[in-house]
């Protein structure tokens, strides 16, 4: 594996700005010119001004492309209306000259496979050519994304290309977000959203098209949307499938639908000068914030675009080049910092695609996202660190973790390609040329083979697809995998002994959660707490972007953090602290600002909660209170989430009770200084270490209470006790 490996959410992570410091020291050095080529005086001025230490770089080879800059007029013609100016550039889209040629064959064929370069037009103009075709007479055209804020972005695009508004025609479904209306007749969605619509409508019978978009990612969702749809259009010969690409997996997709023709999109592309560093790099994200001052100084006007791993990291690179380039006055161009991540609320999406004024620069801060399923304009440099943020999974033991990960070559090659979409680029690997031919895969490994299956499984089950091992996956799981999915569903009683959905399970199967969460919310009707635990799940599926923590006011931050955590409550009841708090203010966005929350992340918690209310109804789950019984809480949570159980060692680490494992309580918890014997947590992250996040202390007898066909009474007897004599008292008591 590539050397280079940094730690992006670990304990560091609880302080961003600790790197910092590191970092000024780091220009310490000799001054010298790395890359240049605008006015070759000027930058060499501008970086001795800005730097004192570069990166060096090397051209180590050139990606083919158009040489010719007049074919692809950069501006668009003059046009009266914003909306015919619209109808213009889609005009100059790559894809537009073959319009006919792809509706036809679209007529001709029940199941295409479409291929074409990131940005050629694919997602944003095939659905349209088939409304235009009247295809939406017939049926919605679906549109699946594997990430929600392609959907949502794509979605807001065309519905202002067809001038129409957002949800009317034009509308998008994602998890926990219906815009979508009586009316919409183009439909975007996240893949995990059409695989929901199957439970409701098997056949899918209000679509005419299904486009299976971004294809190559090869998400979980996705590849188990092949198989579903691949079966229904057996039955169903009126219903157009599309599955479109931006990667030359064409073949195996071709192969996989029954030898469906494969339409190709020619791309248009410039070439792209591919540099690599010299030496590894100790800190990627170090390199990534030189790197950008560096092209900022010395290289012509053109906006940058950096892959990140996520959110925590792009949120520090944006303080860090804030604070640096604050320094800097006005001697150096504006830089315009634009990050974009899955998480990143709607309004702040859109300032990505704003065009940069003049004399400005953008840097666009991006995860995966920007890889090929978002096209940002106007980009002409490309920083790619060599990493990505990948789900783990091991079925030996059942966990997954989310790792930061080197990439694979073609995600290189896509990366790269991102520059030279309006003229020639410039792509800037943080990595050595040696590193990229001899430790980066080819390719990804499909999600399936590296994920728990309990979702899916319990989704198919729901289905009605009993017969697992022969479904018609693309490239199956590993049957490890779907055994331990099997045997997690059945210990959460979702199936019974021979593998059918019991009640629980169609209860679970509701809910758009992990079926850990879905079970949780389940057995609140046994302890009568619905009403909190429901507000848990909704802030736990926010993620970790509710409390927020200034780098000027950390202390206070933390003050404020810990009110929530009096009498260590344990994190989850910390996050219903907030929730009922926050609603006691009537939802007050002050009472946020005052105690370091994200407004935000509680709006959308809101916005999850009052769905996951609604889904009670649907189960016929009341909504009742049990606030004065934390244990009672509790105790639905252990219901859900006894598979994460953990047990404080002499060492002060702990270990998981089921499958061993040493891990470490999140700095970020408000139980990491306390250190209960036992603890749930919600999940794992390896950063540095293999760490618990979000964590509440548990009775161990709660785990043989409430799941005693996964643990017996030796998993929970407290070593740390006296041991009562062999054959007396606890012993005998398994029996
Ligand atoms: O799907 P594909 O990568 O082939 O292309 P697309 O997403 O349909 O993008 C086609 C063009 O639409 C891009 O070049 C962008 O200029 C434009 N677009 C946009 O301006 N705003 C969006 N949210 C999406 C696309
Ligand atoms: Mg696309």
């Amino acid at each position: 594996a590539i050397q280079r490996y940094r730690d992006p959410g670990a304990g560091d992570k609880m302080n961003p700005f600790a790197e910092q410091e590191a970092w000024e020291e780091h220009q310490i050095g000799k001054a010298t010119l790395k890359f240049g080529s605008k006015d070759k005086k000027q930058a060499a001025d501008d970086y001795q001004y800005v730097f004192e230490d570069g990166i060096d770089f090397i051209k180590e080879s050139v990606m083919d492309g158009i040489q010719d800059e007049g074919e692809m007029p950069a501006e668009s013609p003059d046009a009266s209306s914003a909306k015919s100016m619209l109808q213009d550039e889609r005009k100059l889209l790559p894809i537009y000259p073959y319009r006919e040629e792809l509706l036809q064959a679209v007529n001709d064929h029940q199941v295409i496979v479409i291929v074409g370069e990131t940005g050629s037009g694919k997602t944003t103009q095939i659905p349209q050519y088939l409304h235009e075709a009247g295809y939406t007479k017939r049926g919605k055209v679906g549109c699946t994304q594997p990430r929600r804020v392609a959907a949502m972005s794509v979605s807001a695009r065309v519905a202002q290309e067809m001038g129409v508004k957002l949800g009317h025609e034009v509308g998008y479904s994602i998890r926990f977000e219906d815009c979508t209306s009586e009316k919409t007749v183009l439909k975007y969605m996240t893949d995990g959203m059409l695989l929901r619509e199957f439970l409701g409508e098997p056949d899918l019978a209000s679509y005419s098209v299904v486009m299976v978009d971004e294809a190559h990612e090869r998400t979980l969702s996705t590849d188990i949307l092949f198989g579903l749809v691949k079966d229904i259009a057996r039955f169903r010969k009126d219903l157009k499938l599309l599955i479109s690409s931006a990667t030359l997996d064409a073949e195996k997709f071709s192969d996989y639908f029954d030898s469906a023709p494969i339409f190709k999109i020619p791309g248009r592309r410039y070439p792209v000068d591919i540099h690599f560093t010299t030496a590894p790099e100790a800190d990627y994200i170090d390199a990534a914030i030189v790197t950008v001052l560096q092209i900022h100084v010395t290289q012509p006007p053109g906006d940058i675009l950096v892959f990140l791993t996520g959110q925590e990291e792009i949120e520090t690179i944006d303080e860090i080049l804030k604070h640096r380039t604050r320094g800097l006055g006005t001697k150096i161009a504006e830089l315009i910092i634009c990050p974009i991540y899955a998480n990143l609320p709607t309004e702040l999406q859109a300032k990505i695609f704003e065009p940069t004024p003049e004399g400005a620069r953008k840097v666009v801060l991006a995860t995966n996202i920007a890889e090929t399923s978002l096209t940002i304009d106007g980009i002409k440099y490309v920083i790619d660190p060599g990493f990505c943020k990948i789900k783990s999974y091991n079925p030996r033991t059942g966990m997954e973790s989310l790792l930061v990960n080197p990439i694979s070559k073609a995600s290189a090659m896509q990366r790269a390609g991102r520059s030279g979409r309006t003229g020639p680029g410039k792509c800037f690997r943080l990595y050595t040329a040696y590193n990229y031919h001899h430790d980066l895969e080819d390719n990804t490994v499909p999600e399936i083979q590296r994920t728990n299956l309990a979702n899916v499984v319990l989704s198919l089950k729901s289905l009605g697809i009993h017969d697992l091992v022969n479904f018609d996956f693309m490239d199956p799981p590993p049957s490890e995998a779907l055994l331990k999915a099997l045997e997690q569903l059945f210990a959460l009683s979702a199936l019974n002994s021979r593998g059918e959905l019991t009640k629980v399970g169609r209860r679970m199967a509701e809910f758009p959660l992990d079926p850990m969460l879905s079970k949780m919310i389940v057995a609140s009707e046994k302890y009568k707490c619905s009403d909190e635990v429901i507000s848990i799940a909704a802030m736990l599926s926010v993620g970790n972007s509710i409390f927020y923590r200034p780098k000027d006011k950390q202390v206070h931050a933390d003050n404020a953090r810990k009110n929530f955590h009096s009498g260590f409550v344990g994190d989850h009841i910390a996050l219903l602290n907030v929730y009922n708090h926050w609603k006691e203010t009537d939802f007050s966005t002050q009472w946020c600002y005052e105690n370091y929350i994200q407004v935000r992340s509680m709006k959308r918690a809101r916005d999850i909660r009052d769905q996951l209310e609604g889904l009670l109804e649907r189960v016929e789950i009341e909504v009742t209170s049990n606030l004065s019984d934390l244990d009672a809480i509790k105790k639905a949570m252990t219901s859900g989430f006894f598979h994460h159980s953990a047990k404080l060692q002499k060492s002060g680490a702990y270990r998981t009770v089921k499958n061993p494992q040493t891990v470490h309580i999140h700095p970020s918890s408000g139980l990491a200084e306390v250190h209960p014997r036992w603890v749930i947590y919600h999940e794992l992250v390896l950063t540095t270490k293999e760490y618990m996040r979000q964590v509440t202390e548990l009775k161990p007898d709660w785990l043989v209470e409430i799941a005693p066909h996964y643990y017996q009474l030796k998993d929970v007897e407290d070593s740390g006790t006296k041991k009562l004599p062999r054959g007396e008292g606890r012993a005998e008591m398994t029996q």
